[in-house]
């Protein structure tokens, strides 16, 4: 088995840091669209997932769990005097596929490792393997989470998920290169388009795992690692026109309005998020295949609109 061989799902969950996971659960729900967890990873009766509606999607430990879907959960923001992102979870087809693509990964030198029955339980996922990218960021590969159904967004909105996991994050890396080097060769992700833009052509590389364009995409900004934007994709228009409609309302700065990427087409906006990093919110991103040719695109992102998506606004905020 080779690394492009193993069974994404996509970015299944994303977990951050934050100071406020309450501002965060709000944000995430007024704003974005998402709803609270009807229940918590780990917290089980009986061998059945334990609901708690009344929680509102906080956990015991200050922990705020956010769903999109079916998933029990997708995105956690955890208590921390630093903001920042914690893990992020790559969800494979089936549970065997964890074990296989761990010993793939292995065979490639990398340093990866079973998840604990403790961090299992805490992901609410039966198979679990844990390992760092080239920059520190932990990366974790997980089949069998808990789905709870019950998905109903208090804005109305619908996400797109399913097979194609959360939506995308972009994440600052010191070293671009090595990278490129760790989520090709070692995890097995293509490289979807390449971008440069400003005067000092910065670059982004955009990598896939499954038919999304993108999962994961890789920038380099100085030394430093971290996420610069989370994407969430909606199902229709509507659904973005209205999360911007409740981002303005509610006076979140928008880092740009309205455009739609040459690169992947998707049509969407870009707003700062609570704990600094940005968030995306979209349609319409293309699916592709196997025979999709790699694509460099030179002096602009966009087929219109975005203002404001510049050099400077890539920066980090923390
Ligand atoms: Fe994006």
């Amino acid at each position: 088995m080779e690394p492009r061989d193993i069974a994404y799902a996509g970015l299944g969950y994303v977990g951050i840091d934050a100071v406020d996971p309450v501002a965060w659960r709000d944000f995430a729900t007024q704003v974005c669209g998402l709803m609270p967890a009807n229940g918590f990873p780990g917290a089980r009766k009986g061998g059945a997932v334990s609901i708690d509606i009344e929680a509102g999607g906080i956990a015991p430990d200050g922990t705020a769990f956010l769903k999109m879907d079916d998933h029990q959960w997708r995105l956690a923001v955890h208590p921390s005097k630093q903001p920042g992102l914690r893990y992020f979870g790559l969800e494979l087809r089936d549970v065997p596929e964890v074990a296989r693509a761990s010993e793939c990964i292995a065979a490639r030198g990398a340093d990866i490792r079973a998840g604990s029955d403790d961090e299992r339980a805490a992901r609410g996922v039966e198979a679990l393997s844990v390992l760092s990218d080239s920059a520190g960021h932990r990366v974790e590969l997980f089949a069998g989470p808990i789905r709870d159904r019950g998905f109903l967004s208090p804005s109305g909105a619908e996400f797109k998920t399913g097979g194609l996991g959360v939506g995308h994050i972009v994440l600052y890396v010191p070293d671009v290169e090595s990278a490129l080097v760790f989520y090709r060769e070692t995890l097995g992700f293509e490289r979807s388009d390449y971008m440069t833009f400003g005067p000092g052509g910065m670059g982004i590389h955009f990598l896939r795992c499954t038919k999304r364009h993108h999962s994961v995409a890789l920038l380099q900004v100085g030394d430093i690692a971290g996420v610069q934007h989370l994407m969430f994709e909606n199902t229709s228009l509507d659904d973005v026109g209205r999360a911007l409609d409740r981002a303005l309302s509610r006076e979140i700065p928008i880092t740009s309005f309205l455009g739609r990427h040459r690169n992947d087409q998707t049509v969407s906006f870009y707003m700062q998020g609570p704990s600094g990093f940005d968030v995306e919110i979209g349609w319409d991103g293309l699916i592709i295949g196997d025979d999709w040719v790699e694509n460099e695109f030179a002096g602009g992102g966009d087929e219109w609109g975005h203002h404001g998506l510049d050099a400077a606004a890539l920066q980090p905020k923390v």
